[in-house]
């Protein structure tokens, strides 16, 4: 992968690993080469952190080729903004944009250190990526999974090395949000666990540290108050604005949850819903009817062009 870059953004890469340690942020010194998996809306924020911040080269991979162009335009249009911004220099965006590359083929990651999984969620999805992945993957290379939910020690299993796999829950948008939960699932080495916060730390983001139980605690809290918001909506309790606005001026958050619904995606919000009710078994988390339907449906939200909104 090294190979591919510049002399250029290969001498900056350098440099950026001596300033992320003068900045504080902790050694990634065994981190050369980045693998993130599923260039959706976090796998995008990720590899472009990765690369933006970190300067790590990183390999983005998606079964969808088409994705992965929409997401480099995705990038583009990020890193302009940034630049017009005064954020960053043209010239430290170009090696950005440099450091990033994309491809539909999962040897590809061979040579990666780290890999930061972000496909779809759901189990069969992520437990045949992380079964390909143990073959693929270097003896010590560091597999993640952005998991908002599953559990980790599940994911692990399908691995014949469940010790180097780990749970990297980063926030949406992953370049603006903070948070990166870090979830060790039961055969997680220490060694892997500070390894994955020094990485996070070097990304510029906080770590919390969640014992691997379903939905952890953001989406534990999240979810519950996403779904009733639906339950809601679905009695016709109050339209989807005057719900929003409820939220949004009365206990001052930036957005209501239906709209924040619609950011996340729908089908996440659903998928992640059905794993607190299944792995719980508790009736209190059952999935609100019209968040169901307007899956079915095909609405997304903002990703899709349509959720409870119209975008
Ligand atoms: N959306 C959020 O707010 C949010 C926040 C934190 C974590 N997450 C988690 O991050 C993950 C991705 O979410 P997203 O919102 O980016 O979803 P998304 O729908 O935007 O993207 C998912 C991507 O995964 C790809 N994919 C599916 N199967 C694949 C495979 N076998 N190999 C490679 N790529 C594959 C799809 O083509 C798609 O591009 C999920 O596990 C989700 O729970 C989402």
């Amino acid at each position: 992968m090294s190979r591919l870059l510049s002399s250029t953004a290969r001498k900056f890469v350098v440099r950026s690993n001596f300033m992320n340690q003068a900045r504080g942020f902790s050694s990634i010194d065994n981190v050369k080469r980045v693998g993130v998996i599923g260039s959706g809306q976090m796998g995008l924020g990720i590899a472009y952190v990765a690369a933006n911040v970190t300067r790590l080269p990183v390999v983005l991979m998606d079964i969808n080729q088409a994705q992965n162009e929409k997401g480099l335009q995705f990038m583009d249009k990020l890193l302009a903004k940034d630049v017009a911004k005064n954020k960053i220099t043209a010239e430290h965006a170009k090696i950005t944009r440099e450091l990033v590359s994309t491809t539909t083929k999962m040897s590809t990651l061979s040579d990666a250190d780290f890999v930061i999984e972000a496909a779809s969620e759901n189990l069969n999805i992520k437990t045949a990526i992380f079964r390909d992945l143990d073959q693929i993957c270097k003896p010590d290379s560091i597999m993640a999974t952005n998991t908002s939910s599953i559990s980790i020690t599940k994911i692990a299993a399908a691995t014949k090395r469940a010790e180097q796999v780990i749970g990297m829950h980063f926030m949406n948008p992953v370049p603006v949000m903070k948070l990166v939960e870090i979830i060790p699932g039961l055969a997680t080495s220490d060694q892997v666990l500070e390894q994955t916060r020094s990485l996070a730390t070097a990304m510029g983001k906080t770590c919390t540290v969640v014992q691997d139980i379903p939905g952890f605690v953001a989406n534990r809290l999240l979810m519950p108050y996403i779904n009733e918001a639906f339950m809601l909506l679905e009695c016709g309790a109050a339209s989807a604005e005057d719900i929003d606005t409820t939220m949004k001026l009365g206990t001052n958050m930036p957005m209501g949850p239906l709209t924040l619904a619609d950011f996340i995606g729908l089908d996440t919000c659903l998928a992640i819903t059905k794993v607190l009710y299944e792995n719980t078994g508790d009736s209190k988390y059952r999935s609100s009817v019209l968040l169901q339907k307007y899956v079915d449906a095909g609405w997304m939200g903002k990703k899709s062009g349509k959720g409870v909104y119209t975008y």
